[in-house]
């Protein structure tokens, strides 16, 4: 096996001499996505209109739902495959950003995916507004050479068009809703409904031609709607859609309580994880109750809830009464990478440092960030710290052992300490927690995840998972963009979790 960015810096992909072959799978044109971009930001704002005005959200996706129905889904929305008690599927998380990071998975990705029988692609399929027109570029392109099925849930970026182009890929060409009555025009509704923003005319017209690029007969799945269970040999999966503000509405918390009563072990996929950055989100259900009630509930027999959203790698094995619940975030299959410098010593729900897994490595993170600033303040001399540098000031601030044992004689400098003060690595919990989130959001939207300043390593990842009667092996494989990871992608992470 290949070493992983926990035994080398080689195995983080640092020093790559040899690019990966990823550059061949791309358009010749990349429409890149940038955050700075004004456009960008009034596109995507119907999550802010959402918070102000009251979520449409549930509403949208009932009708969606009702209309699946009328067409004949079944109405449990479980779809029911026949594969055999041993088998292997992939997730893979917050994919469509159509740049080079998410190409850079791809050869991994289909390697290790050669024997699975079909993948999961949890939360956001399409960057920035989930429009029909970017499924050529950001889904069919990228994963036209994976032969087998693609189930998806849909992350927020997919609802920023009223989840219209999602429901057309993946649930049987879905036509459009039919529109609603106009609310009051002085309304909370009224005002939503004035600056909602749409789908752009003519969105999606060349859908079908982008199509065949997954046209063969063993790529083909249908959906039942947004949210499903699947029944895949011995256990059911269960995919939630979190919508635009990471909640679920009452008609699908309905839902999810009667599905998670079926005796077989169980595992979540959602938009929103319920463990990340060292917090607790148990995500609200409409009327009452969280998903993580449902989740914990021994009866239901979960042994494990992932989660996509945040662009990384995370892993907190919760214990609940006696058993474990492997709580996973996935989030790192293709979009701009978020940090993990910043996520604080860890001590929740009895997970601390020793139990708690992440990728890319805090060091590497933080040794990522200060190259990114340093290109694009023109102030590389200042920021640019080396993965040795970054991975000792980290170990220093945090109070974490060293993972990489090369590192161990790296003197820590004035200057090293500056910038991981300045880029946030190792905030207390308790004293600015508060500012945590908020900057790590300001992170990403003040970077644009451009060729110029955006190369390997990408420090991006998907999982396999390999189920049998007794057991699961979850693994999360990494994708760099060098060629050495991409002919074997290292192993970050591995966890068997027991069913009986
Ligand atoms: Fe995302």
């Amino acid at each position: 096996m290949s070493d992983s960015s926990r035994d080398t810096a080689e195995g983080a992909g640092w020093g790559a001499t040899e690019l990966g072959t990823y550059k061949r799978l791309m358009p010749h044109q990349v429409e890149k996505i940038s955050w700075l971009d004004p456009r960008m930001l009034w596109a995507a704002r119907n999550g802010v209109l959402a918070s102000w005005f009251g979520d449409p959200t549930g509403r949208t996706r009932n009708r969606w739902v009702a209309q699946r129905a009328a067409a004949g889904a079944p109405a449990d929305k479980v779809i029911r495959r026949d594969d055999p008690d041993r088998f292997s599927f992939l997730v893979i998380g917050d994919t469509g950003e159509g740049d080079d990071p998410q190409y850079a998975v791809v050869p991994g990705f289909l390697k290790t995916g050669r024997d699975t029988r079909f993948a999961i692609l949890a939360s956001d399929v399409i960057y920035p507004v989930g429009s029909a027109d970017d499924y050529g570029s950001k889904f069919f392109r990228p994963y036209q050479e994976y032969q087998a099925p693609i189930y998806a849930i849909p992350g927020n970026h997919d609802w920023y068009e009223d989840l219209g182009a999602f429901m057309r890929v993946f649930c049987d060409d879905a036509p459009p809703l039919a529109p609603e009555p106009a609310p009051r025009p002085l309304s909370r509704a009224g005002l939503r409904s004035l600056l909602w923003h749409r789908p752009r005319k003519g969105d999606g017209q060349r859908l079908a031609q982008q199509r065949t690029l997954r046209s063969a007969a063993a790529q083909q799945a249908v959906q039942p709607g947004p949210y499903w269970a699947i029944d895949a040999g011995p256990v059911r999966i269960v995919g939630i859609d979190t919508g635009l503000l990471g909640t679920l509405d009452a008609e699908q918390g309905a839902w999810l309580r009667e599905v998670s009563k079926d005796p077989r072990p169980k595992i979540l996929v959602t938009g929103s994880p319920l463990y990340v950055d060292g917090e607790h989100h148990p995500c609200a259900i409409e009327g009452g109750g969280t998903v993580d009630e449902i989740v914990r509930d021994p009866a239901h027999r979960y042994v494990a809830a992932i989660g996509g959203d945040i662009h990384n790698y995370q892993r907190y094995p919760v214990q609940v009464d006696g058993r474990t619940i492997q709580y996973v975030v996935s989030g790192g299959g293709g979009a701009f990478m978020h940090a993990t410098h910043t996520i604080p010593r860890v001590d929740i729900a009895g997970v601390t440092e020793k139990e708690f897994r992440c990728y890319p490595l805090r060091g590497d993170s933080l040794a990522f960030y200060s190259r990114l600033y340093g290109r694009r303040l023109r102030m590389r001399r200042l920021f640019t710290l080396s993965e040795a540098e970054a991975s000792a000031v980290v170990a220093e601030r945090l109070g974490i052992p060293l993972t990489r044992a090369q590192q161990r004689t790296d003197r820590i400098t004035w200057r090293t300490r500056l910038v991981a003060a300045l880029l946030g690595a190792g905030r207390r919990p308790d004293r600015t927690a508060r500012l945590r989130l908020p900057v790590r959001k300001i992170y990403t939207s003040l970077f644009s995840p451009s060729s110029a300043t955006y190369s390997p390593p990408f420090f991006k990842q998907f999982l396999r998972l390999d189920v049998t009667p007794e057991t699961i092996r979850l693994r999360c494989y990494a994708a760099t963009g060098s060629r050495a990871q991409e002919l074997e992608p290292p192993v970050e992470d591995e966890v068997t979790i027991p069913l009986i």
